[in-house]
């Protein structure tokens, strides 16, 4: 199996008016190509500083994280944003949408932005699979929280990233959806043998994960597997 991000010592601190919190106690990690991740925790305990860092969009305090076996840290600038651009779709917890521009044209302003020529059919499909076409000449403003949330998972999945990032893709949806989205999000794993790491806070979709992650206070462990 192929690895595709390597945590080695990672430490990650936060100050906070002279107290410091660690968000990230020192871990060690990696996950390979065709695995689905699941992150479990409190509020608060580190989810999304983990996700993040996994990202490149924040930098350890301490160690080192390697994408396909490249130091993150030593990458320069331009290098860590066509990582970002091409090899990484990423869920934040708040919805990205752009809110001036309909659904569909989220999917064009992808390409604006990688300079890649726009491939309707292919925004079609993957819009398809969420069931959000049919809202594809809406605002964000204008979904519900479901919608808007599928439509957010659709986009980053677009451009076929290799790891998918996502911090609690499922949050605004009932469980039935929520059940779906993520065997979908799975079947694209391993279908095209990508990576997708996943904060939830719903235990009943663990089942659908290759490996668990839970943290606690900041401190990472990996749940073995019952499955
Ligand atoms: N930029 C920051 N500056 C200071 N403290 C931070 C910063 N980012 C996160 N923290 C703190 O680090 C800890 C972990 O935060 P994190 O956002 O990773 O939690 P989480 O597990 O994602 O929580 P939630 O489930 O509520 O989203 C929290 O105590 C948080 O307040
Ligand atoms: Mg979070």
């Amino acid at each position: 199996m192929s690895e595709i991000i390597r945590f080695e010592n990672v430490y990650k601190e936060f100050e906070d008016g002279g107290d410091t919190i660690e968000a990230l106690k020192e871990t060690s990690f990696s996950i390979n190509a065709g695995e689905l991740v699941a992150i479990v925790g409190p509020s608060g305990s580190g989810k999304s500083t983990l996700l993040t860092m996994m990202g490149g969009l924040q930098q350890p305090t301490n160690g080192k994280i390697f994408f396909n076996g490249q130091d993150i840290s030593e990458m320069k600038e331009k290098d860590r944003n066509d990582l970002r651009f091409d090899k990484i779709g990423f869920i934040l917890q708040a919805s990205n949408l752009v809110p001036f521009l309909t659904i569909e044209e989220q999917f064009e302003l992808v390409d604006k932005f990688r300079g890649s020529k726009h491939d309707r059919e292919k925004a079609k499909k993957i819009m398809e699979k969420f069931d959000i076409y049919k809202r594809k000449n809406q605002y964000p403003g204008d979904l519900s929280g479901g919608e808007r949330q599928r439509a957010a998972i659709s986009r980053a999945l677009y451009p076929e990233p290799n790891l998918i990032l996502a911090d609690e893709p499922t949050a605004s949806l009932d469980t039935e959806r929520a059940i779906k989205v993520v065997k979908i999000l799975d079947d694209i794993t391993k279908e095209s043998n990508r990576t997708t790491v996943m904060v939830t806070h719903d235990n009943r979709l663990l089942e659908y994960c290759d490996r668990v992650f839970k943290i606690i206070d900041g401190q990472l462990t990996e749940e073995t597997a019952d499955k």
